[in-house]
């Protein structure tokens, strides 16, 4: 937990923020596995975590705009709970801790909330992504389908908020970025043939736990790397092929890492696999470079999309004017998803408040172009805003078979060269980087290796 001060200082900034009534944030109750009593690990609500610091669940925060007030709410432990849990705070202790002097039970609350109901006062909240929650606020409040209620004016004002870091959450996530460090040295010395992907999954999970800490997403590591999210861990690792791992680490306070590296199984990578590296490392240095205030990540978007279709043109994949082929959208059969999304207490920070509030702004809408619509983050850039720099090659073969057989921009992409890549996988490579007041950092306190000859030199 921060000190109090931050978080009394971020309800105070959200009350500035939102011009009257009453804002009601519900934090994360434990969700069963398979009986009540057996659930999965806790993960308390990042905007809860984020205006009221507590990392336990049954709690609810109230923050009263016109009364100038702070509430939290939730139940005492009975003797039965200490049986099983051992000693645990009194609300009272809880609610010092963030700065708050006002607690109550879960009655209090409804009352609490039937009376603002009565005045006719307005109560804000923000949209929830869990069925319990959407439930207990339409319980509370009175209300069915939810939907239609949560409050724009507080979405906006948590939004706005979140998305600007302070030097305590870049410092977390920092933290959560050593963890990476360690599980790519690691991962680059057991990534050996005849291994499966499940150990390995299962190194990076214990190194992970090994911290105290949880992972930020589960763990994507795979040897067909062309399916983006890859859950799958069964195959077996074998001399030549490439390895994607695509995983992060939750920081003390719960702030996200998300780092990709692709490794060539058995340390060397094939000259077909080098240009391809080459290819995807040059337009992630590029787009790091040109991050900076006021650059629109589009634009950065686009400049990447530049670089990889000129790459694949070089080596005869693709062909034609490169600007027109962007323009059109062609070079999205081999980079179809977007260049990253903001990071923090979320893996994709605030999602949950609606993609296009975080990513996107009154000047930069998203476009429905196939693979451009999937970029998350669109906007322009700010000091202290924290987000990925994550593009990739990939050869889908359901994707090629497909735009192959439509003759899909033909003039821009030799289908019969691109065919012989099928089976190649595919290579991302990402980084987490935050906007300073000129330019910007690649956080992470240690650089976690990715040229060609680093990663060669780790593996061999
Ligand atoms: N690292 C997973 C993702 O960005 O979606
Ligand atoms: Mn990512």
């Amino acid at each position: 937990m921060f000190d109090k001060k931050i978080y009394i200082k971020r309800r105070s900034l959200l009350r500035d923020d939102v011009n009257t009534g009453l804002i009601l944030i519900l934090g994360n109750n434990e969700s069963p596995m398979n009986y009540p009593a057996n659930p999965y690990p806790f993960r308390q609500d990042s905007n809860f975590l984020y205006f009221f610091g507590i990392d336990k669940p049954g709690f609810t925060g109230l923050i009263d705009i016109d009364e100038n007030k702070d509430f939290l709410f939730g139940e005492d432990f009975t003797i039965d709970d200490i049986i099983w849990m051992g000693p645990q705070p009194y609300i009272k202790e809880l609610a010092d801790k963030v700065g708050i002097k006002n607690t109550g039970n879960l009655r209090k609350l409804k009352e609490q909330i039937d009376n603002a109901i009565l005045k006719g006062r307005k109560i804000h909240f923000l949209p929830p992504y869990r069925a319990e929650n959407s439930f207990e606020i339409e319980r509370l409040l009175g209300i069915s389908n939810i939907k239609n209620y949560a409050s724009k004016e507080l979405i906006k004002a948590v939004i706005s908020q979140r998305s600007v870091k302070s030097k305590e959450e870049i410092a977390e996530i920092e933290k959560a970025l050593d963890i990476s460090y360690e599980i790519y040295m690691a991962v680059m010395n057991i990534a050996k043939p005849g291994k499966y992907e499940r150990e390995l999954v299962g190194e990076i999970e214990g190194i992970i736990s090994s911290f105290g800490s949880h992972y930020s997403f589960p763990t994507i590591l795979t040897i067909n790397g062309e399916t983006l999210h890859n859950h799958f861990h069964g195959n077996k690792l074998t001399k030549n092929r490439l390895l994607i791992i695509d995983s992060g680490a939750e920081s003390p306070e719960h702030y996200a890492s998300d780092i990709t590296r692709t490794l060539p199984v058995g340390g060397k990578f094939t000259s077909e696999q080098k240009d391809i590296y080459e290819i995807v490392l040059e337009s992630q240095i590029c787009a790091i470079k040109a991050t900076k205030p006021g650059e629109k990540y589009r634009d950065i978007h686009l400049k990447v999309a530049q670089v990889i279709a000129q790459g694949l043109k070089d080596i005869g994949l693709m062909k034609g004017n490169v600007a027109d082929a962007v323009k059109k959208g062609a070079h999205a059969l081999f980079f179809p998803h977007g260049l990253g999304h903001m990071m923090g207490l979320d893996v994709h920070d605030m999602e949950d408040l609606g993609e296009d509030l975080v990513g996107y702004d009154d000047i930069v809408k998203r476009s429905d172009q196939f693979g451009l619509a999937y970029l998350r983050l669109a906007r322009e850039l700010k000091p202290d805003f924290v987000f990925t720099v994550e593009p990739g090659i990939y050869f889908i073969p359901a994707l090629i078979d497909q735009w192959s057989s439509e003759k899909r921009y033909k003039e821009y992409i030799d289908y019969s060269k691109v065919e012989k890549f099928k089976g190649f996988g595919g290579i991302r490579i990402e980084d987490d980087v935050m906007i300073t007041d000129k330019g910007h950092r690649v956080l992470g306190r240690t650089q976690i290796p990715k040229s060609v000859k680093e990663i060669e030199d780790i593996m061999v």
